[in-house]
Order: C-alpha cells, then sequence, then structure tokens
C-alpha cells in the first residue's frame, strides 16, 4: 500500500517537473507586445505597443539588450533561458516625488525598484542615443510620440 502511493507521488511530481519544462522550452519571443503593466490600477496614458520581433530582427538589437538577470553586477541572461516579466523585478510602480528635506533616490535607485523608471530607461534612453547620433533619425523620445492622446 504504501510503496504504491510513493510510486503515485513520483508519477505526479514527474508530471510537474514535465509541464514546467515543456512550458520554458515553448516560451515564444511574441512579435508585437502591447505594454499593459498590472502595477498602474489605471493606465493615465494611451497604452503603447513595442514591435518586438522588428526590434530584434530588423534593428539588430539583442535580446540581452533588453533581458538581464544580473549576478555580482553583470548580465547572466544568455537566449534559451526563460524570461521574466520587468515588473517581476522592477516590482514598484512610481517612484513618489521626495518630500523636502528628505534624500532623493539616484537614478540607479529609482531604475532598481521602479517599473516606470526602468522601463522608460530602456526604451527612451536607448532611442535618444540613436537621436544625438543620427538626427535625422525617426525614433519616438518625446512622451506623446508613444503615448499620443487618449481618445
Ligand atoms: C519610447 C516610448 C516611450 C516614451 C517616449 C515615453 N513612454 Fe511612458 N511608457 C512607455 C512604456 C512602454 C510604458 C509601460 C506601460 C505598461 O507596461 O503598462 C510607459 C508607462 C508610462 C506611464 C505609466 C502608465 C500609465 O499610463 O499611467 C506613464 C504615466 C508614462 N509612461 C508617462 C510618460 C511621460 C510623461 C513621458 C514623457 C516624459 C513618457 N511616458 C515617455 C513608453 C514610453
Ligand atoms: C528592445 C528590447 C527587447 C529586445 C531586443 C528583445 N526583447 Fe523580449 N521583451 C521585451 C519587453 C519590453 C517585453 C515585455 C516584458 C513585460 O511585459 O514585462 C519582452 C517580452 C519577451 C518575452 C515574453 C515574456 C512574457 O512572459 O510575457 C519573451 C519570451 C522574450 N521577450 C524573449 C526575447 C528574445 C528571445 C529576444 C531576442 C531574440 C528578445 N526578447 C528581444 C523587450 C525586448
Ligand atoms: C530577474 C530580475 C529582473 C528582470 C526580469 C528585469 N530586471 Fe531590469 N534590473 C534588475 C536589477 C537587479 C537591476 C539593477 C542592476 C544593478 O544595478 O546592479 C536592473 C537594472 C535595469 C536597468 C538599468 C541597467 C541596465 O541594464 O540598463 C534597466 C534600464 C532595466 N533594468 C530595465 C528592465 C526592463 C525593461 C526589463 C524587462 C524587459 C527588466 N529590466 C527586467 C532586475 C531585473
Ligand atoms: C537598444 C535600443 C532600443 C531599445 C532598448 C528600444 N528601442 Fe525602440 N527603436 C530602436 C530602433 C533602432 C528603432 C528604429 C529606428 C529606425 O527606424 O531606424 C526603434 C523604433 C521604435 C518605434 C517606432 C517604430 C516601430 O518599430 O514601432 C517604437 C514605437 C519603439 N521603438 C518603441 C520602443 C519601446 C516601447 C521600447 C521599450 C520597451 C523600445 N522601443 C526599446 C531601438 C531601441
Amino acid at each position: 500500500m504504501k510503496k504504491q502511493f510513493f510510486l503515485v507521488l513520483t508519477a505526479v511530481a514527474l508530471g510537474v517537473v514535465f509541464i514546467f519544462a515543456l512550458a520554458y522550452a515553448t516560451q515564444q519571443a511574441p512579435d508585437t507586445i502591447t505594454m499593459e503593466s498590472k502595477l498602474f490600477s489605471k493606465h493615465k496614458k494611451s497604452l503603447v505597443t513595442l514591435s518586438h520581433k522588428k526590434h530584434n530582427v530588423d534593428y539588430k538589437i539583442g535580446c540581452a539588450d533588453c533581458h538581464h538577470v544580473y549576478k555580482d553586477g553583470k548580465n547572466v541572461w544568455k537566449e534559451g533561458d526563460a524570461v521574466q516579466k520587468c515588473d517581476a523585478c522592477h516590482t514598484e510602480a512610481k517612484a513618489p516625488k521626495a518630500k523636502e528635506g528628505e534624500p532623493k533616490l539616484s537614478k540607479a535607485e529609482k531604475i532598481k525598484k521602479y517599473y516606470y523608471s526602468a522601463i522608460h530607461e530602456n526604451c527612451v534612453a536607448c532611442h535618444k542615443d540613436l537621436k544625438k547620433k543620427d538626427k535625422t533619425k525617426v525614433v519616438p523620445t518625446k512622451c506623446a510620440e508613444c503615448h499620443p492622446k487618449k481618445k
């Protein structure tokens, strides 16, 4: 009786491992992503759609330029590894304004904690760099270029 129970338990455990392995193996990079983080109870701005595949294939940006897992200050994420949503680690919505007399958070501290800072640093900083290098580049850097007015 005991042995049978153990066998069933082993089978169930193996099944669970198998399903997780499958989920990781089939995690696909989507072509486009309309970003709508649950951290914002309400979106004040219009939603932004990232041309995920274009950024990688046409604009030749490596996965690891956007996806990371830091270990001892180094990005150890590599293609094939599971991808977590940005807000799984940048877990707070937006930094509150520092009160009078209180020390301000550094830019790095804000980025590490707050999704709002992390996502804008990722998208906008790269676009601004591109524009700096080539003024004729058409890339969204201003608020309304990514968040056109809501109708
Ligand atoms: C390159 C594109 C881009 C630019 C430029 C940009 N944003 Fe965003 N913004 C995003 C993305 C992507 C998100 C994440 C949305 C999500 O996941 O819900 C976001 C989120 C937000 C949010 C939180 C969600 C909401 O709707 O309330 C606010 C507020 C916001 N942006 C304001 C701004 C402001 C203000 C500017 C200009 C100073 C700006 N953004 C410039 C891409 C951009
Ligand atoms: C320009 C930046 C950028 C590049 C380049 C990029 N990604 Fe992404 N990727 C994102 C963003 C942003 C998301 C949405 C994350 C979120 O919703 O929090 C995402 C989402 C994903 C997801 C889905 C995650 C989920 O759970 O929803 C996978 C898988 C993924 N990327 C894999 C890849 C792979 C593989 C490559 C390279 C072939 C790649 N990405 C290149 C920015 C990028
Ligand atoms: C597994 C956790 C984790 C995930 C998932 C994650 N981040 Fe980060 N991210 C961090 C940590 C930790 C740091 C701080 C690194 C440091 O300063 O040592 C960081 C730093 C950053 C930085 C500043 C440094 C740099 O690499 O440019 C940006 C911008 C950023 N993240 C954006 C994003 C975006 C956009 C996504 C989703 C596509 C994302 N992060 C997903 C943990 C994560
Ligand atoms: C490492 C650089 C880099 C990062 C990071 C990046 N982009 Fe871009 N983005 C580009 C380049 C390059 C172009 C194309 C410029 C051109 O047309 O030559 C572009 C174009 C765009 C465009 C206009 C054309 C299109 O394909 O839709 C949008 C919108 C855009 N990016 C949104 C985003 C958002 C949202 C994020 C963050 C989640 C992001 N980008 C992160 C480099 C980047």
